[in-house]
């Protein structure tokens, strides 16, 4: 993709695992290279789960930490807070006058959240507004999402559909881009790697707490000496992430030939594991000492995008009749 107007949110809900990584964060990386890229942190969508401020304030600085570490580059892509685009808001309030409750009634995330026993308040409710809003008030071309979110993309796209039936042509209509499919990470019990199943790798975890976990991965019961299916192994399947052909190939035949355990199979793939977020771990690292650095740098994110956000709402307000006085 050339030359688009890039939008994605990120929940700050915790640390990340590398399913993340390879599910969704590569790809934000590569789009850098060759597009206009606004990633913010959702700390006001957040609010609808975290109630603790602290851990919502470190939160949100810590997936900043993360994603720079891990090659997001400022000088590419706009990175900042949600909220320091208050207008967002605004504007949200503005879209919930033309949503209609049937339309927020089937929304798939608010039953799911309800149902894991997320207070079902009327942000929770109202959440597929301000993300409508977060696309739209940066003209928006293109959104990657995962899959869960398709439902949220194609709300906000029959919301500013909807805005313009009424007001006149004034909302770009945003394309969604769904992440990856490729790459569904396996977890350590070989389900699909998710923070809510206990079954992570942490991108950036201590060798010790790494390993504990890489020992952890499920695998049948044959014994070192009997030739082992590379078919069907998490082992594999996450090594495979990691190695190049050649390294993979040379795993799979190990596997073949017997006479290679699956602690062997395991301490490799720690290794790669570990190599593979090294620069990422020192950059981290430094950017944890300097954190008026990363201020600044979403300060300057914040400045880039609300001048984009100022012009959309100017045509908003205009077309809907609201005036400002001061
Ligand atoms: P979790 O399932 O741990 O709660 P999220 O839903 O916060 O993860 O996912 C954030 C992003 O990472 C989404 O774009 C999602 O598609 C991607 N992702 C999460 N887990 C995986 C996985 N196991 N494999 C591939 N992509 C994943
Ligand atoms: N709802 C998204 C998630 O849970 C985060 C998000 C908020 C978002 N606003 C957005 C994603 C706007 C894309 C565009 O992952």
């Amino acid at each position: 993709m050339n030359n688009k107007v890039i939008l994605s949110g990120i929940q700050p809900s915790g640390t990340l695992h590398i399913g993340n990584y390879f599910g969704a964060i590569r790809q934000f990386l590569e789009l850098q290279n060759t597009n206009e890229c606004y990633y913010f942190i959702a700390n006001y969508h957040a609010l609808t789960t975290i109630n603790e401020a602290r851990e919502l304030a470190d939160n949100s600085r810590m997936v900043a930490l993360d994603y720079l570490a891990l090659g997001l580059d400022p000088e590419k892509v706009a990175l900042f807070l949600q909220a320091d685009v208050p207008e967002v808001t605004e504007l949200a309030w503005i879209l919930s006058t033309v949503t209609s409750m049937g339309l927020l009634e089937r929304a798939h995330s608010y039953k799911d959240k309800t149902s894991r026993g997320i207070l079902p308040s009327h942000g929770l409710f109202a959440y597929p507004v301000l993300m409508a809003a977060d696309i739209l008030i940066y003209d928006s071309e293109v959104v990657p999402v995962g899959k869960d979110q398709k439902q949220h993309l194609e709300m906000t796209r029959d919301i500013a559909m909807r805005f313009n039936n009424i007001y006149g042509d004034t909302l770009r209509i945003p394309e969604p881009m769904i992440l990856s499919d490729v790459a569904v990470v396996p977890g350590i019990d070989g389900k699909k790697m998710s923070k809510s199943y206990d079954n992570t790798l942490e991108i950036f975890c201590e060798f010790k707490a790494l390993k504990k976990k890489v020992m952890r991965i499920v695998t049948d019961s044959r014994s070192l000496e009997d030739p082992k299916d590379p078919d069907n192994s998490t082992i594999i399947d996450l090594f495979k992430l990691f190695a190049d052909s050649k390294e993979l190939q040379t795993m799979r035949d190990n596997f073949f030939a017997g006479g290679y355990g699956y602690g062997h199979a395991k301490k490799e793939l720690l290794d790669k594991i570990y190599s593979f977020f090294e620069q990422a771990r020192d950059r981290r690292n430094k950017l944890e000492n300097d954190m008026e650095f990363v201020e600044q740098i979403l300060r300057d994110g914040a400045n880039r995008a609300r001048a984009r956000a100022a012009e959309v709402m100017k045509r908003v307000r205009a077309a809907v009749g609201i005036e400002k006085l001061i």
